[in-house]
């Protein structure tokens, strides 16, 4: 299953959370999280990383040999890149790595880059579910509003695929709660004082939560479609 974790801002979490959702998936899973973010990104200096093993080498040569683990863990991550570096992909170039990767892993992580460019549109397709992250404030809000009508006019998001997570929330909700962003909210995440790091055991045991609300959705969606196909069947045989 390849889950994107995207937000049309920096800063709100996507990382953070990409890997501490690693953490715990790879408790029982075989995970992979791979930097789709080239504005740089985070994953060489977080993770003490190797930069050549990059994500523009695993989609133009042997993914394999792109793969790094992280010491103290047990996912694997393939790291981002430079700005320069993202005109070197194609959507086809993400499209085969993701297919080939998701062959091996039970659960490919993508943190995607803010900035709408070929290599983001593949993770946002090849995705079985996308991830929204976004904080309680009014500039965060409107924006994530406004790429998800984008995508959806140009065809690069299925929204029944995607749903959002609250991050950094300090009181009471205010902005999210004004606006229907047309994708279930499932979970929310405090503001963490003095966080230093996504294995913090707080982000942890909110990643744990997280974890449990995104499966569920999809479990009550799934059963809601089976309900739904059930009636339209009885209603079809009434005629
Ligand atoms: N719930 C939280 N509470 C407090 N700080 C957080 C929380 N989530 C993330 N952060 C901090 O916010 C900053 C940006 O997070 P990051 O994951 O790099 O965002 P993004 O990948 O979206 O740019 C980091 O310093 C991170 O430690
Ligand atoms: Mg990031």
């Amino acid at each position: 299953m390849v889950i994107t974790v995207f937000s049309p801002k920096g800063g709100v979490g996507k990382t953070t959370l990409t890997l501490a959702l690693a953490r715990v998936l790879s408790e029982d899973k075989k995970v992979c999280a791979v930097e789709a973010d080239f504005s740089p990104g985070d994953f060489v200096s977080l993770l003490d990383l190797d930069k050549e093993k990059n994500i523009v080498n695993a989609c133009l040569g042997d993914y394999r040999a792109c793969l790094q683990r992280p010491a103290g863990e047990k996912f694997d991550v393939i790291v981002g890149g430079f700005p320069h570096m993202q005109e070197n992909l194609k959507y086809a170039d993400v499209e085969k790595l993701l297919n080939d990767i998701s062959g091996e892993y039970d659960y490919v992580l993508i943190d995607l880059q803010p900035q709408i460019s070929e290599p983001a549109v593949a993770a946002l397709l090849k995705a079985d579910r996308v991830l929204f992250v976004l904080e309680d404030d009014i500039s965060a809000v409107s924006r994530t509003v406004g790429i998800i009508e984008y995508l959806k006019l140009h065809g690069f998001l299925d929204v029944s695929k995607a749903c959002a997570v609250v991050n950094k929330v300090k009181g009471k909700k205010k902005y999210i709660t004004a606006v229907d962003l047309g994708i279930p909210v499932v979970y929310s995440i405090p503001y963490l004082r003095r966080l230093s790091e996504y294995k913090d055991k707080k982000m942890i045991r909110h990643a744990k939560n997280l974890k449990d609300a995104f499966f569920e959705v999809k479990k009550e969606k799934s059963l809601l479609r089976r309900l739904l196909n059930g009636f339209k069947r009885v209603k079809q045989k009434d005629k």
